[in-house]
């Protein structure tokens, strides 16, 4: 069993920091997560990790098993989760390098992932209008992190066209990515607290001085940052309470419509 989860992005695969480290493949109804989950040991906690994209990068943005992500870590006991993404950069002072915590969230995905634990009957609406956990968000920036932005998030595979970079960044965007949809809205259904770290990599390619992103850009920016944000996640594991009650472990309590005499077991 584990208290917190981690959800690795791009460049990161594995939490070499856990100790006594067993691995789990649990199987959903939503199918199988990314890949297997290593369970261990780090700062005085139980921490169940996933590698978002599967071990050796196999999965694109939009086929993650986001459901069997949120479901399996969940299941094992998680309460909390910490996800990790490289990002684009859509304003010159999110610089390459910089470790980010978001606190918003644009949805330009093109609907085609599943987003919802609900269907099949019963109608749930949870509140969205803060997508991270704001009390879970502190113990990330504990360390000095940059405060606060709007992460935008695409459907990928493809990087942005200029004219699409420039649009977002008039609508007061700051950072860009593939995988906060709908992962985030799911922890919030789960009732589960999550907070994200991004890592800038690039400028995406609006800007007029800076390469604009390639894979090679985006892998060789997270490998110089990478132990710091190791450094960051442990900082922001340390500080978590295991026990803490927070209002994201009771989301569902006014969101569900359904008549719940239909609702089964
Ligand atoms: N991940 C890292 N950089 C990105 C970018 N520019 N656009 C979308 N996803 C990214």
């Amino acid at each position: 069993m584990a208290d917190i989860g981690v959800i690795g992005g791009s460049g990161l695969y594995d939490l070499d920091l856990l100790q006594e480290v067993e691995t789990v493949t649990p199987s959903t109804p939503y199918g199988d997560p990314s890949g297997p989950i290593t369970v261990g040991t780090m700062a005085g906690h139980r921490v169940a990790f996933v590698a978002r994209h599967g071990s050796g990068h196999r999965l694109l943005p939009s086929e993650v098993p986001y459901r069997a992500n949120i479901f399996a870590l969940r299941a094992l006991g998680v309460r909390q989760i910490f996800a990790i993404s490289a990002v684009g950069s859509l304003a010159e002072r999110y610089t390459p390098g910089t470790l980010v915590v978001p606190d918003q969230l644009v949805d330009r995905t093109k609907g085609i992932r599943a987003g919802t634990f609900f269907g099949d009957g019963v109608v749930g609406h949870v509140p969205m209008a803060d997508p991270y956990c704001s009390r879970l968000r502190k113990d990330l920036l504990s360390t000095g992190v940059t405060d606060g932005a709007t992460y935008c998030c695409i459907e990928g595979p493809q990087f942005s066209t200029r004219a699409e970079s420039n649009l977002y960044r008039s609508w007061g965007l700051d950072l860009i990515g593939m995988t906060a949809v709908p992962e985030a809205a799911l922890a919030r259904e789960a009732q589960l607290c999550y907070a994200s770290l991004a890592l800038v990599t690039d400028y995406d390619c609006w800007h007029d001085s800076a390469a604009s992103v390639t894979v090679d850009l985006v892998a060789q920016t997270m490998r110089a940052n990478l132990n710091a944000a190791r450094e960051v996640l442990t900082t922001a594991i340390t500080q978590a309470d295991p026990d803490v009650r927070c209002t994201c472990h009771t989301s569902l309590t006014s969101a569900v419509m359904t008549d719940p005499a239909l609702i089964p077991d």
